[in-house]
């Protein structure tokens, strides 16, 4: 049985990915932040733990150590991130390294040791990031500068990671939705077409595809999922 790890899996867009996964009848580890696992549903195939993606010394530690228990691992499916508005004048040295502590290093810390270990083996392993749109429609980040300074690097820290990959069987893919439709982005903006927006259980469709065998020839992948917004 293949392994999954999830991280920011009590979240709005990780419950439902780690809920898709189970059906795929994988064995899912999943990480949540300090707020705890109480969210996220339990499962015989379903290991919760928590842990501070931030500290790239606890990160590098359960890395190596998920990976000489679970064999198997087969992808980490890196979620968590987080938003902050900000225009260039409303932004300053510390949030723009709030951002990046956020959006980048929680990514980064688990990348880092599990590259080097899929590196070593035939199986390989894959990555799935998050992404924003402002990276890639750069005017629509002008009133969210340190968000978009943040997620710019997961589309960097991809393609560094299919450089190392490449004719191996090893790949980043960056999922990148407009707005997810969440409880919390419908209370910020009551007036907005929800419609418009992007259902998490579509990004999860979306994961359990680029985890497939087909979703396995994929390379250097962005998958945009605008929806209508
Ligand atoms: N929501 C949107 O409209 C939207 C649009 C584009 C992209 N995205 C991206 O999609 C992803 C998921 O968004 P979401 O709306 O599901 O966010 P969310 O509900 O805020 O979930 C974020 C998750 O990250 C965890 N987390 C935060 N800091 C952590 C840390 N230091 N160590 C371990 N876990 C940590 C949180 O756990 P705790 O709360 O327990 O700390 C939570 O589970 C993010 O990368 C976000 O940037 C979202």
């Amino acid at each position: 049985m293949s392994t999954i790890l999830i991280t920011g899996a009590n979240g709005n867009l990780g419950r439902p990915v780690v809920e898709r996964l189970l059906k795929e009848h994988y064995k899912i580890i999943s990480i949540s932040g300090k707020k705890g696992n109480r969210v996220v549903p339990s499962h015989e195939r379903l290991e919760n733990l928590t842990l501070d993606l931030m500290d790239e010394k606890k990160s590098s530690a359960f890395a190596n150590s998920l990976i000489k228990r679970e064999p198997g691992l087969k992808a980490a499916v890196l979620l968590v991130g987080g938003f902050a508005p900000g225009s260039m004048q409303d932004t300053d040295q510390s949030l723009i390294e709030k951002m990046i502590q956020l959006n980048f290093y929680t990514a980064f810390n688990l990348v880092k040791p599990l590259l080097a270990r899929f590196s070593e083996r035939v199986a390989g392993g894959r990555f799935v990031l998050i992404g924003a749109r402002p990276p890639l429609k750069p005017a629509e980040g002008k009133n969210l500068v340190a968000y978009t300074l943040s997620k710019t690097l997961i589309f960097q820290l991809a393609d560094i990671i299919n450089a190392e990959g490449k004719g191996k069987d090893i790949s980043a893919t960056v999922v990148v939705p407009s707005v997810i439709d969440t409880q919390i982005n419908r209370k910020a903006m009551p007036d907005a077409d929800h419609t418009a927006w992007v259902p998490p259980e579509k990004i999860a469709e979306a994961i359990a595809f680029i985890l497939s065998d087909a979703g396995s020839m994929l390379r250097d992948t962005i998958i945009r999922m605008y929806n209508r917004s």
